[in-house]
């Protein structure tokens, strides 16, 4: 298992996914012995998961099944421990596409945080590829790079513990893409055009507010990057339903008309159809995502 080369069979210290229903789903790391409680019982290591294809159901202790999964960044963001806000799937999914990244990209980011958007980019960018990530919190960083190791893509990414607004990405000249998550972007965008290739590259940051996106295109701006844009992404998932509606009842028919027409639906007639109704409510902003190029110099 690795979070960028899919295998075929659960393996002794692999991360795997358990899927225990619909919204409900846990990580599990994998080791001989050991056993993982769920809902519906134990899961033992030994015999429930080494040796068996992802994808499998699985039989817990009481009786009831779990399936489980090959990790992907996707479920991953769906599962990790938090240790920060992170970035979910559609953002990340506008932030990949916007920022054209693609195996053999060298990209910049701060902060790691969680390391949601992190874990998306290193799939993305694997098998050539190169991460450089920074996160001022030491324990923070710590975690991340622990967590890369296990996840077998530690060859693709290296964490460095650095405050980015005043020692930058470690690296100059380098970048196809930059990404930043932090509170004061504005003063990284320096740091962040200097990481980028000659050549050119793209730049991306995400704010919740609309002060910082006015601070931070100012900075972009007098940094003389261009072709700025940003945008908000809201993603509306929509519920496949049965629903049932009475059929209308439009009364007897006029004279002329009787002997050529069908009877008229009853009073109390139901119809039912399947129909995919969107959500009442909304999952909200998450963030404004500010768009740029630094063009080849
Ligand atoms: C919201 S989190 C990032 C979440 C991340 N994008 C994810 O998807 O998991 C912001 C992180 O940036 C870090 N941070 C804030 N300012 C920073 C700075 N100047 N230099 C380095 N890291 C910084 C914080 O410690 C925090 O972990």
């Amino acid at each position: 298992m690795s979070f960028v080369e899919y295998s075929e069979v659960v393996q002794e210290d692999d991360v795997v996914i358990v899927f225990l229903g619909h919204d409900a789903m846990m990580p599990v790391h994998v080791r001989s012995g050991a056993q993982t409680q769920t809902r519906y019982g134990a899961i033992r290591h030994s015999s429930d998961l080494i040796g068996r294809r992802f994808g499998s159901k699985v039989t817990c202790s009481k009786g009831g099944w779990v399936y489980v999964l090959h990790p992907t960044p996707e479920l991953w963001t769906l599962n990790l421990p938090h240790r920060t806000q992170i970035l979910y799937s559609t953002d990340i999914a506008t932030i990949t596409l916007m920022l054209d990244l693609k195996p053999g990209a060298v990209v910049c980011e701060s902060g790691t945080g969680s390391g949601s958007l992190s874990h998306a980019i290193l799939r993305t960018i694997a098998p050539t590829g190169h991460l450089h990530t920074v996160e001022f919190h030491t324990e923070r960083a710590q975690k991340a790079r622990e967590e890369f190791g296990r996840h077998r893509v530690g060859h693709l990414v290296t964490v460095r513990n650095q405050d980015v607004c005043r020692q930058g990405f470690g690296v100059e000249g380098v970048a196809d893409a930059v990404f930043l998550d932090i509170p004061s972007p504005w003063e990284a965008i320096q740091h962040a055009k200097a990481a980028i290739k000659r050549q050119g590259g793209r730049v991306c940051s995400f704010s919740p507010c609309i002060e910082q996106v006015q601070q931070t295109c100012a900075a972009l701006v007098a940094s003389g990057l261009q072709e700025l844009l940003t945008l908000e992404v809201l993603l509306r998932v929509h519920d496949v339903r049965s629903v049932t509606l009475p059929l209308p009842d439009f009364g007897p028919e006029d004279d002329q008309h009787t002997h050529t027409h069908t009877q008229p639906a009853p009073g109390n007639a139901l119809v039912t159809v399947k129909t995919a109704t969107p959500p009442r409510e909304m999952a909200g902003h998450t963030g404004y995502l500010t768009f740029a190029t630094k063009v080849r110099e």
